[in-house]
């Protein structure tokens, strides 16, 4: 069966994938399961304006298969472009899928993400044209449907998209419910009967435990489950095993060295001019003196041009083993490694009060001195 850790924005980074993938391949039994992965949500448009900036969101390493890019937008032609190239510049991506299920009022509002099912025919149409256009696999991520009214329709909404995907994601449950409520996985059941091998269907949505995965998919006859915030810094949730406290200290070692030099190589290949907050910088300068090129300092790149060096795990490892504990400053990922840090000690006697100690630290030199006085006295 397939096993996906779907896309989550700001948390399925390259790094995060990885750590989730190595637990995978070094616990799973069964040579019939596969880990997918999803790369953050990136922005069509935005790519197309300003490349470096947008490509954090989907940069891989070498060691990452079965990695997923995954892209959203409303305007057909961006969106086939984007694909295009991501497919000649990226070919290490097992596929390129559309993201038509997110639910942001303000997205919504411009045509995206799940606002795309208000108008499903050109909805069909786009997704036509995106698959046509390349030869990776292409696959949407969706909703069983937009509200209780458009259940008939979104069912064949989702069969006829099946026509032209090697996979459809489905979260089971409307975009005006978020999180709770009724959820009708036999609605997703019949969308799999109806399309048959020709498809893969996975379910999504509110599985806590590797043990439901197993039997929500074979209950249904799904390909699978891709799952996202019972995945948050739990790696475990794919396969079965439970870590020892040791393995948790050793896991988030290694995710802090790595995230660390992740930043670090990102920065050394993407301009400071192209941060986000250089950007907003140049935007207020320009507000203040009421110039009409609305803060666009930077030299506009074709997309076409801009290719990011894509690291490889080695060279990542390579940063992380060069730059001692004490030399990483001024990295603001630390501030980020909060939210994995949280789920990573769940459950262990005093992780409240280290959550606390935690959540005053901003730089890795004292977070790593507070991971170590944790764990140390109960790892030895
Ligand atoms: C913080 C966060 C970020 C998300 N970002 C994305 C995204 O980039 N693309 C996407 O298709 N879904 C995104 N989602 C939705 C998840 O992939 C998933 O569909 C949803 O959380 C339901 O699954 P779960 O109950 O297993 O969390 C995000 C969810 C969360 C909580």
């Amino acid at each position: 069966m397939i096993f996906g850790l779907a896309p989550m924005d700001g948390i399925t980074d390259c790094i995060f994938r990885t750590i989730t993938n190595e637990v995978f391949l070094r616990y799973n039994k069964n040579t019939n399961d596969e880990l997918w992965t999803w790369t953050e949500f990136m922005n069509a448009d935005g790519y197309m304006i300003n490349p470096p900036r947008l490509v954090r969101h989907i940069v891989l390493n070498d060691a990452e298969t079965k990695l997923i890019a995954q892209i959203y937008g409303w305007n057909e032609d961006t969106l086939v472009k984007t694909a295009i190239d991501i497919e000649r510049k990226y070919p290490q991506y097992m596929g390129i899928e559309l993201n038509i299920g997110c639910p942001s009022p303000k997205v919504m509002a411009c045509g995206a993400w799940s606002g795309m099912l208000r108008d499903k025919k050109n909805c069909l149409g786009i997704i036509k044209s995106i698959s046509e256009a390349i030869n990776m696999p292409f696959s949407i991520k969706t909703r069983a449907w937009l509200n209780p009214d458009d259940k008939v329709e979104q069912f064949d909404f989702l069969v006829e998209a099946a026509q032209y995907c090697h996979a459809v994601g489905i979260h089971w449950r409307t975009y005006g419910q978020w999180h709770s409520g009724f959820v009708d996985r036999e609605m997703i059941a019949a969308v799999k009967q109806k399309v048959g091998d020709n498809c893969k269907i996975l379910g999504n949505g509110w599985i806590k435990t590797y043990q439901e995965h197993i039997e929500i998919t074979a209950k249904y006859s799904l390909d699978g489950i891709m799952s996202a915030q019972a995945a948050i810094a739990n790696p475990r949730l794919f396969v079965d095993y439970q870590p020892t406290t040791k393995d948790r200290y050793e896991i988030i070692l290694r995710h802090m060295k790595l995230l660390a030099a992740f930043e670090i190589y990102f920065n050394d290949n993407v301009g400071p001019e192209y941060s986000n907050k250089q950007i907003i910088i140049n935007r207020r300068k320009h507000a203040d003196s009421n110039d009409d090129t609305k803060g666009n300092d930077l030299e506009p790149i074709d997309f076409h041009d801009y290719l990011f060096p894509m690291p490889t795990l080695v060279q990542l490892e390579e940063i992380a083993n060069s730059f001692p504990v004490e030399e990483l400053v001024g990295l603001r990922s630390c501030i980020e490694f909060r939210k994995y840090l949280f789920n990573y000690v769940k459950g262990i006697p005093g992780s409240k009060e280290f959550k606390n100690e935690v959540a005053q630290i901003r730089d890795y030199p004292t977070l790593f001195e507070a991971v170590d006085r944790f764990f140390l006295p109960i790892v030895t």
